[in-house]
C-alpha cells in the first residue's frame, strides 16, 4: 500500500496489522493499524511510528516520498511500543533527527531505547516546521503518563495518538470510506477497553483542545476522522463523564443451567421495567465485547454457580477485567446457584463492591430453582430496580 495524502504535503505512512487479534487481552477482531504521518516541509517531520515488525513497511512508504535520512524531527506522542517500535531504526537512518516528546516521554523512551537525540516539549510549546507548525498538549494517561497531542493549526489537523482511535485494519484510511456504524462501534470498544479508566484525563484533554479549530483528527489507530468529527467528539464528551442509561447487562456462566435460569429471571425483571437488557456468557462472548456492551449500561448483574468453594474461572476473569477498567456510576447484582457450599454469590458481590458499584440485593438458590422461585427472583429484582431506575429509558 502506497502513502496516502491526508492534506497538502502530509501523508499517512503507517503500518497495517491485518492479523492482530489480541491487544493486551482485548479481542481485536478487525485487526489494527499503527498510523504514522509524514509532514514534508522545510523540516521533514514524522509524527509517531509503528510496531517494530512493521518498520520496513513504514520506511518503504517514507522512501517513496523523501529520503529517510532527511527526516529532521520524529514527534513521539506516546512511548508505547505500538507507536515507538520503529524509533531505533529511524534514528539510525536519520542520524541528525531529533525525537520530540514530553518530559515523561523522554524518560520512557530512554528506558526503552537508551540515549537518543531527544527534544523535550511541554503543553503550550510550538515547533516551527517551515510553512507549518505543531503545537503540543500533554495528555497524561490518555493512554500513558507520557502521552501528548500535536496540533497543526495551518492544516487544522489534530494528531491525537491513542485518543479517538479504533482497532481496525483496513485499506480505507478515512471515516467516510467505511460504514460509520462499524467505525463508531470500534471507537466505542476502544474507549471501553483502553480509555475508560481515564475519564477525568479525557475531560481535561477535550478541554485543552476545545479552542483549536479542528478539521481532521488523525489518530494512531484506525481511520482518520474527517467527516464524523461531531459524532466522535460528542461520544468522547459523553463517555468521559461515565454517563449511563437505563440499560442492563446480565453476565453469567453456568454448570447445569440453574444459574442460566436465574440469568433469564433477572433479565425478565429488567424487561418488565422497560429496560433494554443484554444477556451474555463469557464462554461465548469475549470479555472485551462484554465491556463494550456495558459502556453506557447502568445495571451490571453477574451470576456464577459455586465451583470448588469459588466462582467459575470465566466469571472471575471477567470481574478482574471489569475491576481494572473501573466503570463508574453503576448498579451491580450478584446471583448464582449452588449445591452445598454456596460461596460464589458473596465472592461475586465482593468484587462488584470493589468496583465501587451500588448493589442490589443478591440471590442464591440451591440446586435447581423451580418456576415459583424464578418468579420470586424476578419480582425481587423488579423491586430493587425501582430503587435505582433513572427517569429516562433507552
Ligand atoms: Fe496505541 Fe497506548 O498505544
Amino acid at each position: 500500500m502506497k502513502p496516502v495524502q491526508i492534506a497538502d504535503g502530509i501523508y499517512w505512512v503507517g503500518g497495517i496489522d491485518w492479523r492482530l487479534r489480541n491487544f493486551h487481552g482485548y479481542l481485536t477482531q478487525r485487526g489494527s493499524s499503527y498510523n504514522a504521518y509524514l509532514i514534508i516541509d522545510e523540516k521533514v517531520t514524522l509524527v509517531d511510528s509503528v510496531k517494530s515488525y512493521l518498520t520496513q513497511d513504514m520506511l518503504d512508504r517514507i522512501a517513496s516520498l523523501v529520503d529517510v535520512s532527511k527526516i529532521d524531527y520524529l514527534v513521539a506522542n506516546h512511548v508505547e511500543m505500538d507507536h515507538s517500535g520503529a524509533i531505533p531504526e529511524v534514528a539510525k537512518l536519520a542520524p541528525n533527527m531529533q525525537i520530540v516528546c514530553s518530559p515523561k516521554g523522554a524518560e520512557g523512551l530512554r528506558m526503552h531505547y537508551g540515549e537518543l537525540n531527544y527534544k523535550v516539549v511541554k503543553t503550550g510549546d510550538s515547533l516551527n516546521l517551515g510553512k507549518r507548525s505543531l503545537n503540543f498538549v500533554q495528555t497524561p494517561m490518555v493512554h500513558w503518563p507520557d502521552n501528548m497531542l500535536s496540533f497543526c493549526p495551518e492544516e487544522k489537523i489534530l494528531f491525537s495518538n491513542d485518543a479517538f482511535g479504533q482497532h481496525i485494519a483496513t485499506s480505507e484510511r478515512f471515516d467516510d470510506e467505511l460504514p460509520v456504524h462499524i467505525v463508531m462501534e470500534e471507537a466505542a470498544k476502544y474507549y471501553a477497553n483502553i480509555v475508560l479508566p481515564y475519564g477525568n484525563q479525557v475531560k481535561a484533554a477535550l478541554s485543552a483542545v476545545s479552542g483549536f479549530e479542528i478539521k481532521t483528527i488523525a489518530p494512531s489507530h484506525g481511520v482518520i476522522w474527517r467527516k464524523h468529527l461531531p459524532e466522535i467528539l460528542g461520544s468522547y464528551t459523553k463517555w468521559c463523564t461515565n454517563e449511563t442509561v437505563s440499560k442492563a447487562v446480565v453476565v453469567y456462566d453456568t454448570m447445569w443451567d440453574s444459574t442460566a435460569k436465574m440469568a433469564g429471571a433477572v433479565a425478565e425483571a429488567f424487561e418488565n421495567c422497560g429496560i433494554l437488557t443484554t444477556i451474555v456468557n463469557p464462554q461465548d462472548s469475549h470479555i472485551s465485547d462484554i465491556m463494550t456492551s456495558l459502556l453506557s449500561a447502568r445495571f451490571v448483574c453477574v451470576g456464577s454457580p459455586t465451583l470448588n468453594n469459588n466462582m467459575l474461572p470465566s466469571v472471575a476473569a471477567f470481574l478482574t477485567y471489569l475491576k481494572g477498567l473501573a466503570p463508574k456510576g453503576r448498579v451491580g447484582m450478584a446471583f448464582g446457584s449452588y449445591g452445598w457450599g454456596g460461596q460464589s454469590v458473596a465472592l461475586v458481590e465482593d468484587e462488584l463492591r470493589k468496583c465501587g458499584f451500588d448493589l442490589m440485593q443478591s440471590a442464591r438458590f440451591q440446586y435447581i430453582p423451580d418456576g415459583e422461585k424464578l418468579a420470586a427472583l424476578t419480582a425481587q429484582v423488579e423491586e430493587e430496580i425501582k430503587k435505582f431506575i433513572l427517569p429516562e429509558t433507552v
